[in-house]
């Protein structure tokens, strides 16, 4: 089977089953892991904030940063079709009590234009919107990165207008490798930022969180409260921190098979988008069944609309595994 339904579906290479059985090892929950200490240190460092969390999961990072964020009752402004709309199981309003306004985004980039227009005169009757949130890269905008200009523009906008601002950074080093501008760049002027090591950089589980140390202090407390505090996690982290060192520069390789998927599937006829980084986005009429068949010809994929299917390339793919997805496609097409 050529996986290409996500980026998640990789497993450990043997040099991360090396790191993780060699973890030194303490309490999480008490701070005393060194291996988790030192992985939030490194992610710290990365992202250009000063301090970090070892959290579970991205939707874990961003629900902790919304209640971090936040008061009930308050407004959140996200583009439409974000994870934390359309992924997250509704999971704002009922973790934060928040209402999410889903603004219009072109391949889930956010116009600043949009942005003014959503923040309301202050009045009795509104919810007051209190945080900006942008994905970066976008996963249903099709691994779109956002352009730096754009991200510097939101930021400043929102601090201007008094929103604290939250960047799901699920795949931002998939940004920083294909724009070649450092993670750090990218989220200075973001008040916190989440990223994934469970996705293009092939750990079985876990996503960082970051931001000041005093505002990590407080989502420290809030990952505890939803059940995200772990002991011996050192073991995951292990992972995390090979993954750092051994797994960001490769991201490019990804980049060029999805080009490659791109460009052949495009060639058949396939309504294939261009991806800047690691996905590419097919429309089609039916793409339920579209995912039967291919799937019954050895290629998963995802659709995520009736007219959508998503293929992502990854750690665990080869450029043989590519030619003979496109392969495939192209018998498909035929039929
Ligand atoms: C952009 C984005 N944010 C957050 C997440 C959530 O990550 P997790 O599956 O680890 O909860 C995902 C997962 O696909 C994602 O694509």
């Amino acid at each position: 089977m050529i996986d290409l339904r996500s980026d998640t579906v990789t497993r450990p290479s043997p040099g991360m089953w090396e790191a993780m059985s060699h973890a030194e090892l303490g309490d999480d929950v008490f701070g005393d892991d060194p291996t988790v200490n030192r992985l939030q240190e490194v992610a710290a460092r990365l992202l250009g904030k000063e301090d970090a969390l070892f959290v579970p999961s991205g939707t874990m990072g961003n629900e902790v940063a919304i209640h971090g964020h936040t008061r009930p009752g308050d407004r959140i402004l996200v583009a439409a079709d974000a994870h934390v709309i359309a992924h997250e199981t509704g999971a704002p309003a009922v973790i934060s009590g928040v209402l999410v306004e889903s603004i219009p985004a072109r391949r889930g980039i956010l116009d600043p234009d949009c942005i003014v227009a959503a923040i309301p005169a202050p009045d009795i009757h509104v919810a007051a919107p209190s945080l900006l949130c942008v994905e970066n890269t976008s996963n249903s905008g099709g691994g779109s990165v956002y352009p730096l200009q754009t991200l510097d523009a939101l930021a400043a906008l929102a601090r201007d207008r008094g929103l604290r601002t939250h960047m799901d950074g699920a795949r931002i080093f998939n940004a920083q490798v294909a724009s070649g501008i450092p993670a750090a760049r990218i989220a200075r002027g973001w008040d916190s930022v989440t990223f994934c090591l469970s996705k293009g950089l092939g750990c079985p589980v876990g996503s960082v969180l970051c931001g000041t140390r005093a505002w990590i202090a407080h989502a420290r407390r809030i990952r505890k409260m939803l059940g995200g505090g772990m002991r011996q996690v050192g073991i995951l982290a292990a992972a995390g921190l090979y993954a750092l060192e051994h797994h960001v520069d490769r991201l490019a390789e990804d980049h060029v098979r999805a080009r490659r998927l791109y460009e052949g599937l495009r060639s058949q006829g396939w309504g294939a988008e261009q991806s800047e980084t690691n996905m590419v986005y097919l429309q089609v009429p039916n793409a339920l069944a579209l995912a039967d068949a291919l799937m019954e010809a050895g290629v998963a994929c995802c659709a995520l609309a009736p007219d959508r299917l998503r293929l992502v390339t990854h750690l665990d793919l080869g450029d043989a595994d590519v030619e003979e997805a496109i392969a495939i496609f192209g018998k498909l097409r035929c039929r």
